[in-house]
């Protein structure tokens, strides 16, 4: 079956048709599907049954895998590749600790020194209406900034922190997160290792600028993610059962908008592919 290619918005992403991710794909179909992504920023594979050890085999082929050391509640306790967001709650009756997981922009692991080059989403269990995932594109965002705020922000440096900006309840999960993940300086600006492109790299994970007071930086944070949010950089993604959905983190953001109705099930499984080193540790 020859492969096609769907945009799926003018900002970012493409549906990859006629391709069965059960398979092994070939060394040009891999190829063009890698293309794609550089370009595209999302990747969208519809109607892929596909088992866990498939998933975790289709994402290696795009490099190494996290195995979440830094997520360890939020792993599957089988497949430390596969990190678990959902809403079924625990064995005891317990909230799910990632029912939250991704309700702030965000590129996935940017808390950490080796932040992820992109993540595979696997929806398995998907609410009747809504659980969507917005995604926007920091290439656009920054090309549309002016050369003034170019130039200022591109020697400045994010605090990153594994906490949620926006819900952040002082629950053991969080202090968990505090303990194992350090606050770590991201630059507000970090060039694709692949494509060359510059791209913003902010989000509500952010609480700080380096050597700046909060003061100073919440006004500068908050019009760099309300600028890079702008409708016309999204995607709104709604999912539908055996959807895998691709993300380059180096490039764009997301956030889980949390739109369904209480008391459905919500579940989804993620591979994350390891990144090249970024950031420092501010202590
Ligand atoms: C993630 C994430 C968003 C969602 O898996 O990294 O942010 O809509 N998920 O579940
Ligand atoms: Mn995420």
């Amino acid at each position: 079956m020859p492969i096609t290619v769907r945009p799926l918005s003018y900002a970012l992403g493409a549906e990859i048709q006629g391709v069965d991710l059960s398979q092994t794909l070939s060394n040009s179909e891999f190829d063009q599907i890698h293309r794609t992504f550089l370009e595209k920023g999302i990747l969208l594979f519809r109607k892929q049954k596909i088992t866990r050890e498939q998933h975790i085999a289709f994402s290696r082929r795009f490099g190494e895998l996290d195995r979440h050391d830094s997520l360890p509640r939020d792993r599957h306790p089988d497949y430390p590749e596969l990190l678990l967001v959902t809403n079924i709650p625990e064995e005891d009756g317990k909230e799910s600790a990632s029912k939250y997981t991704g309700q702030q922009w965000h590129s996935d692991m940017s808390f950490t020194l080796e932040p992820s080059l992109g993540s595979l989403l696997r929806g398995i269990t998907i609410p009747s209406v809504g659980g969507d995932t917005m995604f926007t594109n920091m290439y656009m965002a920054y090309d549309a900034l002016s050369d003034g705020m170019k130039k200022m922000i591109e020697p400045l440096h994010g605090i990153h922190t594994g906490r949620r900006k926006v819900l952040d309840p002082n629950t053991a999960r969080e202090r968990e997160q505090s303990a194992i993940n350090p606050p770590i300086a991201q630059p507000l600006v970090r060039v694709h290792p692949e494509t060359g492109r510059k791209a913003l790299y902010v989000g509500d994970k952010v609480s700080c600028i380096v050597d700046m007071t909060p003061e100073e930086s919440k006004p500068l944070l908050d019009y760099l993610v309300r600028h890079a949010t702008r409708p016309q950089f999204v995607y709104r993604h709604q999912w539908q059962q055996d959807d895998i959905v691709m993300w380059d983190n180096r490039c764009t953001m997301h956030i889980a908008l949390g739109d369904y109705p209480e008391g459905e099930i919500r579940h989804l499984e993620r591979t994350t592919v390891k990144g090249t080193p970024s950031g420092y540790y501010l202590q």
